[in-house]
């Protein structure tokens, strides 16, 4: 018998190479290169031409898609309203975060209407149910499969026909068809698209587990993405116990829209308030502190932005910012420097970004600006102001979308003082009584509005 080659490829891009090399010459990456075997794969069946026609665009029929409820609401709306049959999704994070303790939380409510299989390649029977059992996980329609090799799983599959598969992790799936080692490139491609496949063909939507390594890439394939419906991320902290998870491709919904959860005794507890959170840990009376609102999809979330500003010790000054863009950090100094005349150049820039959101939209601008004023100057801004707009480089304050929604949930959450770009004011806005929305056209006008003095109510 012919004995297998030996091939090397890349576990980030998938560059082959018949050498062992430390650094890719594709991607860059270092120590990426893992040893596969070609040519011991069993024959495959023989290509048939398919009968597959082309069809008029206007003559297609609009998809329905069943989608069924996890019993996590926020989990819900990151999949676009409920998980949908014979999709496939993958749901990445770092180990530990709580992917297996959040899929385990859904087994319940899906079990009510579907029957699931839930397949672990990391965990025993006995520590899972022992897990289970600390949930208060419950249901006849739940079955449990303690398996790596992908034929015995899809011949349970078969056996069982369940409606949704949860297979923890792909990096564990082992194929007989192919010598290497779980969690290669092969391997890991070879047995997620088995299951694509099964649940293509049996209508059972499917959960892969893909755990991410330090750099955020999914350890693997990163062309494991390309193959599924959704990419879930769920991310946080390890020592803190928010949990957010976010849809960074989602064929049958936004990509916008976020998940908050709360890691606790009895597992992941939905938030559906986070802004309360945020603004329930917030400090008083401390310079450095504003507060914002983001779009989060169709959530407006507010937000707080400290900004600790400190004389440097350094030949140049440091700049940190978790949570908000570097760049974007940068470029609003150097408009507060030129436009006001704040010497930034001699300090030390800190921002955080608090509750683990990142600010990803340019409205973010007026309040993280309004932060750093304040921490250069130590003055404080009032807890009662919120701050939406974007600042561009002449100093100018431009319009934001959503501006109903962000001063709705700004007022909800008890703000009184509202800044908005002018631009924003063209149409009437409905206030309660007390509040106040302030009108800003330029950067100049902020430390005004900070002490109190009222610019173009
Ligand atoms: P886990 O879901 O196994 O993470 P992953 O599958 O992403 O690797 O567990 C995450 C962590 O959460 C684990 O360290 C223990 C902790 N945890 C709780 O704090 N409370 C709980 O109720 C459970 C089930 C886990
Ligand atoms: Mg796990």
């Amino acid at each position: 018998m012919k004995s297998p080659k030996v091939i090397y490829v890349c576990r980030e891009c998938g560059a082959t190479s018949i050498r062992w090399i430390g650094k890719c010459p594709e991607c860059g990456a270092w120590d990426s290169y893992d040893e596969e075997f070609q040519g011991d794969e069993k024959t495959k069946n023989p290509k048939i031409a398919s009968n597959n026609k082309a069809e008029r665009f206007s003559e297609l029929q609009l998809p329905t898609y069943m989608r069924t409820k996890t019993g996590m609401e926020e989990l819900d709306r990151v999949l676009g309203g409920g998980l949908v049959d014979s999709s496939a999704v993958l749901l990445t994070g770092e180990p530990g975060i709580g992917k297996s303790t959040l899929l385990l939380q859904i087994c319940s409510e899906l079990s009510r209407s579907r029957s699931v299989l839930y397949v672990s390649g990391e965990e025993s029977k006995g520590q899972l149910k022992l897990r289970a059992e600390r949930l208060g996980i419950e249901g006849e329609n739940i079955y449990l499969l303690t398996e790596t090799d992908v034929d015995t799983i899809l011949a349970e599959c078969t056996r069982i026909h369940p409606d949704v598969i949860i297979i923890d992790s792909v990096q564990t799936l082992q194929s007989q068809k192919f010598a290497s080692a779980p969690g290669t490139i092969t391997q890991v491609k070879e047995g997620a698209m088995a299951f694509i496949n099964y649940g293509k063909s049996s209508g059972a939507a499917v959960f892969l587990v893909g755990h991410v390594n330090k750099e955020g890439g999914i350890s693997g394939p990163k062309f494991l993405e390309h193959m599924v419906d959704a990419v879930l991320c769920f991310e946080g902290e390890r020592m803190n116990s928010y949990r957010i998870i976010r849809a960074i491709k989602n064929r049958f919904g936004s990509t916008n829209e976020i998940g908050v959860f709360e890691m606790g005794d009895k597992g992941l507890v939905e938030i559906p308030n986070p802004s309360e959170v945020v603004m329930a840990e917030r400090p008083r009376n401390s310079s450095g502190s504003c507060a914002g609102c983001v779009m989060q999809g169709t959530r407006p979330i507010i937000t707080e932005i400290q900004a600790l500003v400190t004389k440097t010790a350094y030949p140049s000054a440091k700049r940190t910012s978790d949570g908000f863009d570097h760049n974007r950090l940068g470029l609003l100094l150097a408009v507060l420097e030129k436009r006001m005349g704040l010497k930034f150049w001699e300090n030390d820039v800190y921002i955080n970004v608090a509750g683990g959101i990142y600010l990803n939209e340019p409205s973010a601008d007026l309040s993280v600006a309004m932060a750093l004023i304040s921490g250069i100057t130590d003055k404080v801004i009032p807890d009662q102001l919120i701050a939406f707009g974007e600042i561009g480089l002449a100093g100018e304050i431009r319009a934001v979308s959503h501006i109903e929604y962000r001063i709705k949930e700004a007022v909800r959450l008890g703000f009184t003082r509202i800044l908005v770009p002018n631009k924003n004011l063209k149409n009437e806005i409905a206030l309660p009584k007390g509040v106040t929305l302030t009108g800003l056209t330029n950067v100049r006008e902020l430390p005004d509005c900070m002490s109190g003095k009222a610019v173009k109510d």
